[in-house]
């Protein structure tokens, strides 16, 4: 699969993309389009920063612009439902990118925001609906929207949304979503826990895995360094002073601890903003633009910021506190090595996150650094053996073959510092690879731009939650 005209897309559509800058699909693009085009419900996997969002977005716009109608009076044709907030702003942002044109009527709703200009956008109804689950339901509940003519539901980040935090919600709208319907599930993870969940959703899916499940994203150069808890924000502040450093995103575990943070880099006179679930909505705005902008270059963030979010240029991905759920950790350093570029995440391990540590090498499949000299690596045992690529043998589908991760080099380095890169060879769903910018991109002097301006919106959330616990994304 070489462009785009190979799918057969309504020629406008394809126009729409050419125009937006995209001219080469990446393999989960490769793999998914023509199955969603046929109807399918699709499970697609796929590293970071590969574009499942052009790859659900495309086909769902190709339908609703080939059967075109009237947006259905206080209802919607397609529902995306998407974690947080800014996730789901972008996502319409990207909607409104790759449909450019097309005259289709696209909406967002989200918690944060006054819920009166949502019921009245709502009124007309709309074609796209892309929305964070509790606002949704709210407006349900008000009778602001009717799901009775959903004919697409997906899905993105889909493992988070069927996570505790959001099962609830997303059983109570699924039961106003009619039952003939495509169901596209997409995210980078997918626990194994979570997939026998996900089939309660889905219609005899077609699974496209581009990658081994939760693999990391090709380009992302990973350390570690080992160093106590007490000398976190001093290596933080000489990590960050580094000539190579432009932009870098720091996440802490908690609320509190992001905050923390930017005090502390305040005394250091490193300018900083922080988004979290305690931030009211616009101060969420504000921080991620300004920071997208360029006018800050440090963003310190919880959990909160980890999936789907794209930000353009972004070098450096620091974890400050390791993320207690491991799939947490491939999304994190996602944020960087996005679109073909290369970038660097760096994870700050102190003695009782060795734990956290073994858990994430055993669901990237590799080790991430071999423990500092002295220290007996028996307890680690354990994380030799998952290979995680292992546990959906046989399951992957889209024409394409997946082959086994190879692992990370794992070089010494300067400073306690260890490195690997997580570059193993894949094989592409859509059987072929693209080539040149990490086997997933290539890109043409227009380059795809995301439509990652998230939305504005009004104040308030968080909801009194306490700050010294683990934030978990929430809408
Ligand atoms: N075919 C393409 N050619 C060039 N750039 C692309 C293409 N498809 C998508 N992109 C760009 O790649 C970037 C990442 O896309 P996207 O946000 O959809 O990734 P993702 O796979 O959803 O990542 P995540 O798992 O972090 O959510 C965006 O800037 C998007 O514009
Ligand atoms: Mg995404």
């Amino acid at each position: 699969m070489t462009n785009f005209q190979s799918f057969g897309l309504a020629p406008r559509v394809e126009s729409a993309l050419t125009a937006a800058g995209y001219t080469t699909p990446t393999p989960i693009q490769a793999g998914a389009i023509p199955l969603i085009m046929s109807g399918r419900d699709v499970m697609g996997l796929a590293q970071t920063g590969t574009g499942k969002t052009l790859a659900f977005a495309a086909p769902i716009l190709d339908k609703l612009f080939r059967n075109q109608g009237p947006a259905p009076h206080k209802g919607a044709r397609v529902l995306v439902l998407a974690p947080t907030r800014e996730l789901a702003g972008q996502i319409a942002a990207s909607f409104e990118t790759y449909g450019a044109g097309l005259g289709l009527r696209i909406a967002m709703v989200c918690g944060g925001a006054k819920i009166g200009p949502q019921i009245r956008k709502l009124e007309r109804g709309v074609h796209v609906l892309i929305a964070t689950p509790g606002r949704l339901i709210d407006l349900i509940e008000q009778r602001a929207v009717g799901l009775k003519d959903v004919e697409v539901l997906v899905l993105d980040e889909a493992d988070q949304m069927l996570d505790l935090g959001f099962i609830h919600a997303l059983r109570a709208i699924a039961k106003h979503v009619p039952a003939k319907r495509q169901t596209l599930f997409f995210s980078a993870t997918m626990p194994k826990l979570v997939e026998g969940l996900a089939a309660q959703f889905l219609r005899d899916p077609a699974q496209v895995a581009v990658a081994p499940p939760s693999a990391t994203a090709d380009k992302v150069e990973q350390r570690i360094s080992f160093v106590d808890q007490g000398e976190k924000q001093a290596l933080l502040v000489e990590t960050i002073r580094k000539p190579e450093v432009k932009t870098v995103l720091v996440f802490t575990r908690t609320k509190h601890g992001a905050d923390a943070v930017v005090r502390r880099l305040a005394n250091a006179d490193i300018d900083s903003v922080a988004i979290h679930g305690n931030k009211s909505q616009s101060q969420r705005e504000r921080a991620l633009e300004a920071f997208k902008g360029g006018r800050v270059p440090v963003l310190v963030a919880t959990d909160i910021a980890a999936r789907g979010i794209h930000i353009d240029g972004l070098t450096h991905v620091i974890n400050f506190d390791l993320p207690e759920v491991p799939e947490q950790y491939v999304h994190r350093i996602g944020r960087t090595a996005r679109a073909g570029a290369t970038g660097v995440a760096i994870s700050f391990v102190s003695k009782d996150e060795r734990d956290y540590l073994r858990a994430i090498e055993k669901l990237v499949g590799h080790k991430l650094a071999p423990r500092p000299a002295g220290e007996s690596e028996a307890d680690d045992r354990g994380s030799r053996k998952p290979q995680q690529q292992s546990r959906r043998q046989g399951l992957g589908q889209g024409g394409g073959q997946r082959r086994a991760q190879g692992h990370g080099d794992r070089r010494p380095q300067r400073d306690g510092e260890r490195k690997a890169h997580g570059n193993g060879e894949r094989a592409a769903a859509g059987g072929e690879r693209s080539s040149g910018t990490g086997g997933h991109f290539q890109r043409t002097s227009g380059g795809g731009k995301p439509g990652g301006q998230a939305r504005r919106g009004g104040p308030g959330q968080g909801g009194g939650n306490r700050s010294r616990r683990p934030e978990r994304a929430g809408a």
